[in-house]
């Protein structure tokens, strides 16, 4: 090897002991008689010293070395005079004796230092040299340890990892699909995984009953913090069980993630109904790591002469505690949010409760003090509280109100890092309309089964059917979602029968499964948890980037690779294509 120690392991037990380290110059320092170097590795940063008096040649060598130079160096371990607690090596020096470049580098773009002076563009860039960078190895590391982690807890149950394949067919449901030409079949394209669905359910109907894939999966959709065009999912499969079984499976695994990777044991998950989720909270993810519940004003609001309310499908609004003392300007602020195009609110009602028990609203035309404490009495407020109350169609209006209780939860700090509220929220509808399309869509996917209790609704009142769905939620983040499968041919020629595909479209896009259905289906569930987000939120982060090591762009570019990129007028040939712009 070409060190016999890695840069951040030797201490005072080492002193006297003659080493090899072999890594990149952190900085150099020239002190006229002395030249230090800390040289760091993936394990930390060791002192380097090279002594004038002792030996002028090995020291003007050093003082040629610039930043980010490979260098091996040998030399007997010391302790140092000026010892620094910060690092586990700062009680030693190596007083060198031979040093050799074993590569130079270019002066780098940016620092290579726990902050970093590099913009985002140029750091994706050059991201092997960010990637040499303290937090996105500490982000690696922790990626590491949750996948052998997962491994280790699926295993231990029985769970077989079973490898699916990537080059599969474009399926019309879902995101889009990232397609691949065929070279040997003109004119046909294959498909790159959204997830492995339908595998890992034709791998049940095959009685492999606990299956698990750590598996990367391809969507062409616009890019968020918690989106990337490729992403990871922790999927998983079982048969024979029921919703329960998996809930407390995958409960388990997250349980057991926080307490080995994290040290944290967290609290059990609470089960929030879908419908309550959006009535409370306005989102099918609540952070639950604070209160301000929706309230619901219409009976005490409406036909009281304010036509904005009269007109609205929904009042609804939340309590700011405590923010009762907001400035004109707090307040025209939180306005100028909810009016935002992606907020979408029209505009924002407030009341503030006075300390003397007074009431001051920006409606107090319309209402009189009677009237304002009643709301505030539904809410529950005190002297000092603020009621924040947006109105309009229901659906934007809690989507809307979702977002401000965010903001507030933002401003008011209420959203801890380091607390997690876990939650499963289930009985997610079956379906959902599309005005775009002007049909129902599967809000999971067209494979979960609908409640045994609603299926004579899937005709009658499709919207109403509720589904074996649910979705793992922490700290208002949807980590993972699954669901209950249809394992009979004729629920599932009746499921794609609603979403608006013939026989005939269905048996061609999905007969591989319904004919795998006819030959001995186990009834069987599954969930799928984003590997990426999960690693970010142990990570304390809402950005899923910096635990990739090579990710894109929000513009699903790679900068480093610069890809997408044009192909040549022969591989086009090959493959029988033309680029029509
Ligand atoms: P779903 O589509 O809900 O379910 O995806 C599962 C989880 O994957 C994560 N996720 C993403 N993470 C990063 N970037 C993306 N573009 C992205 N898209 C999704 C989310 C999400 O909860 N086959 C089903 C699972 C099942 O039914 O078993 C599925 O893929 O955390």
């Amino acid at each position: 090897m070409l060190r016999t120690h890695t840069c951040g392991e030797l201490n005072i037990k080492h002193i006297g002991q003659e080493v090899t380290l072999s890594g990149w110059v952190q900085k150099s320092r020239d002190l006229g008689g002395m030249t230090f170097i800390d040289i760091r590795d993936r394990y930390g940063i060791t002192q380097l010293v090279f002594n004038m008096e002792m030996n002028k040649s090995l020291c003007e060598q050093a003082r040629k070395i610039g930043r980010e130079f490979v260098i091996q160096a040998s030399g007997k371990v010391t302790e140092r005079s000026n010892k620094n607690p910060k690092i586990l090596t700062g009680e030693i020096e190596i007083i060198v004796d031979s040093l050799e470049v074993l590569s130079p580098s270019k002066t780098p773009p940016f620092t290579i230092e726990d902050k970093s002076d590099g913009g985002d563009e140029l750091r994706m860039k050059f991201r092997y040299l960010d990637l040499r960078r303290n937090p996105l190895k500490k982000n690696m590391q922790l990626r590491h340890k949750m996948a052998l982690e997962t491994r280790s807890y699926l295993d231990s149950l029985g769970f077989f990892e079973i490898e699916t394949p990537f080059l599969i067919k474009s399926t019309p449901e879902g995101a889009r699909d990232f397609v691949v030409p065929s070279r040997m079949n003109e004119g046909q394209f294959y498909a790159l995984p959204q997830s492995p669905q339908t595998f890992k359910q034709l791998l049940m109907v095959a009685g492999y009953d606990r299956y698990f894939q750590i598996v990367r999966c391809f969507r062409d959709e616009d890019l968020r913090a918690d989106r990337q065009p490729e992403f990871t999912l922790i999927d998983c499969e079982m048969s024979f069980v029921t919703q329960e079984d998996i809930l407390t499976t995958f409960e388990g695994l997250a349980k057991h993630l926080f307490k080995k990777v994290k040290g944290v044991e967290i609290e059990d998950f609470s089960w929030m109904p879908y419908s309550e989720a959006m009535k409370y909270y306005g989102s099918d993810k609540p952070d639950l790591r604070f209160g301000m519940k929706f309230v619901e004003l219409n009976d005490v609001a409406q036909n009281k002469g304010f036509k904005v309310f009269d007109d609205s499908e929904l009042v609804v609004g939340i309590n700011a505690k405590g923010c009762g003392n907001y400035s004109r300007k707090q307040l025209d602020k939180l306005t100028d949010f909810v009016r935002k195009p992606q907020i979408g609110a029209k505009g924002l009602v407030y009341v503030k409760y006075n300390e003397d028990g007074s009431f001051k609203s920006s409606v107090d035309k319309f209402f009189d003090q009677e009237v304002l404490k009643s709301w505030t009495e539904k809410f529950g407020a005190k002297p000092g509280d603020l009621i924040l109350i947006i109105s309009g169609d229901k659906d934007k209006t809690r989507k809307a109100l979702s977002e401000l209780r965010l903001e507030m939860g933002n401003r008011l700090e209420l959203r801890n890092p380091n607390i997690f509220k876990p939650l499963w929220v289930v009985d997610f509808p079956l379906l959902e309309w599309n005005e775009d399309s002007q049909r129902f869509h599967a809000m999971h996917h067209p494979f979960t089964s609908p409640k045994k209790e609603d299926i004579d609704k899937m005709e009658s009142d499709p919207g109403a059917v509720r589904a074996n769905a649910y979705d793992m939620v922490i700290n208002g983040v949807e980590i993972g979602g699954g669901s209950i499968r249809i394992h009979n041919k004729d629920l599932q020629k009746q499921m794609f029968k609603v979403l608006g595909f013939t026989d005939e479209e269905a048996q061609n896009q999905f007969g591989f499964l319904m004919n795998a259905f006819e030959y001995g289906a186990p009834p069987h569930g599954g969930i799928a948890l984003g590997f990426d987000r999960l690693v970010a939120l142990f990570g304390g982060s809402d950005s899923i980037r910096d635990y990739i090591a090579f990710p894109k762009n929000n513009a699903g570019k790679d900068m480093m690779i610069d890809s997408p990129s044009e192909i040549s007028e022969e591989q086009l040939d090959e493959l029988k294509l033309k680029v029509v712009l």
